[in-house]
């Protein structure tokens, strides 16, 4: 990779995937990069010493007061241009998300000027925790990208979610960290994003909704106001905190989006309709709990259509604006790429970002693959990657 040098901070902390971490290092030290690797005293029981060293040519930084008079515990971090912890055992992400710096690392995290990329290894129990996922949440608020973790065999016999993402995902993460920061090619933009998915209530107790999880449409407003874009996300029901940031809009029907959407567009430069919006709602909802017992063992509803937000939108746009359209479809090969095709052409917006999607794939995960549709010209732009990289290069494509 042909770029400027960079000095990453590597911080390894106690997991057994801390062997991991040395493949990390390599990839750095290989791309020409000059890398600090801090240790905490447990990463140390996994992975010796002169390993790290060898590998990163320098020495591996372990005590909060060796060498006190190079101020280290700040220097490090206010000199590094990306820090990346992998293996981050849950402790760890506590510890970054409460903002205590027991140790070098602790201190170097928060004092550091650029981005952190936290690689999250754990055993599945620790990694479903509330307090893990309390403390995960902050943090992507407050833009620390979350690499991982994988779903996987782990240290015992079991598996599930909880393995640390391979290295090459972990580098291309810093990477893409490094430059999303340095890149403001948005400055100036306003842009209006939805996200989530819509909630139809039938009574006061249930509702139909899907299965969106929102992270794609939190990706891109952390990158596009990364990039220096003001950003206004109008959020249906969301699985992910929104960044830090931005402006938020909660909604929860289709109608309040709708309603939402279409006041605030005007003002945008560029309207990206990533919710997953509900195309029926109840011809009208129970004020009280339906009952079992009134309906004779079938329930029967009737469902009227909600507004196409985005073929609305799209009709009404001006001359500078850009509108862009989600598609989530469960075709494959030719048949998907024909039914965006249509989509694009049946709602009249200027892009349609593609996307496969299935049981297993496309929701609530941390990667995606799409293809970007123009109206303008044939090209299908491909992209795949963790869904910010995918939220980065959908930028592109209109920045
Ligand atoms: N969308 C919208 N308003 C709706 C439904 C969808 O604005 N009532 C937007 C979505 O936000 C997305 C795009 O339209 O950007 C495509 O959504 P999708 O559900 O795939 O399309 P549908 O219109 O529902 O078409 P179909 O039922 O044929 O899949």
């Amino acid at each position: 990779m042909s770029r400027t040098p960079l000095r990453i901070v590597v911080g390894i902390t106690g997991g057994i995937a801390a062997y991991k971490a040395v493949s990390v290092v390599r990839e750095f030290v290989k791309d020409g990069h000059h890398v600090d690797i801090i240790a905490t005293e447990a990463a140390l029981q996994f992975v010796g010493r002169p390993t790290l060293e060898a590998i990163s040519r320098n020495p591996v930084l372990v005590g909060l007061y060796d060498d006190v008079a190079q101020v280290r515990h700040v220097a490090l971090g206010q000199q590094a241009d990306v820090i990346v912890v992998a293996p981050a055992t849950a402790n760890t992400l506590a510890q970054f998300a409460t903002g205590l710096a027991p140790d070098l690392l602790g201190n170097t995290v928060l004092a550091r000027r650029g981005p952190l990329v936290v690689a999250p290894a754990m055993h599945t129990e620790m990694w479903d925790n509330p307090a893990t996922q309390a403390n995960i949440s902050t943090l992507r608020s407050r833009g620390v990208v979350v690499v991982g973790p994988g779903v996987g065999q782990l240290t015992g016999s079991d598996s599930g979610p909880g393995r640390m993402s391979e290295p090459e995902e972990i580098v291309a993460a810093a990477y893409e960290a490094v430059s999303g920061e340095a890149k403001h090619d948005l400055l100036g933009k306003r842009i209006l994003i939805t996200g989530g998915g819509t909630r139809e209530p039938l009574d006061p107790v249930r509702f139909i909704g899907n299965r969106s999880s929102g992270k794609q449409a939190v990706a891109l407003a952390q990158r596009a106001m990364q990039r220096g874009a003001e950003v206004t996300l109008i959020s249906a029901h969301l699985e992910v905190e929104p960044p830090a940031g931005i402006s938020l809009v909660s909604v929860s029907t289709a109608a309040e989006m709708h309603s939402e959407v279409m006041t605030l567009s005007p003002d945008f430069d560029i309207v990206i309709m990533a919710a997953a919006v509900s195309d029926y709602r109840m011809d009208s909802v129970s004020g009280s709990k339906l009952k079992k017992a009134d309906n004779g063992g079938e329930l029967h509803l009737t469902l009227v259509e909600n507004p196409d937000i985005l073929k609305e939108l799209a009709s009404a746009k001006t001359a500078e604006q850009i509108i862009v359209g989600f598609a989530a479809e469960t075709a494959t090969g030719e048949d998907l790429l024909r039914l965006g095709q249509e989509k694009l052409d049946r709602k009249g917006c200027d892009y349609l970002v593609l996307n496969h999607v299935d049981w297993n794939e496309g929701f609530g995960t941390d990667r995606n693959e799409v293809k970007v549709l123009s109206s303008s010209d044939d090209r299908i732009i491909k992209v795949s990657g963790s869904k910010l990289a995918v939220a980065d290069k959908v930028l592109d494509t209109f920045a």
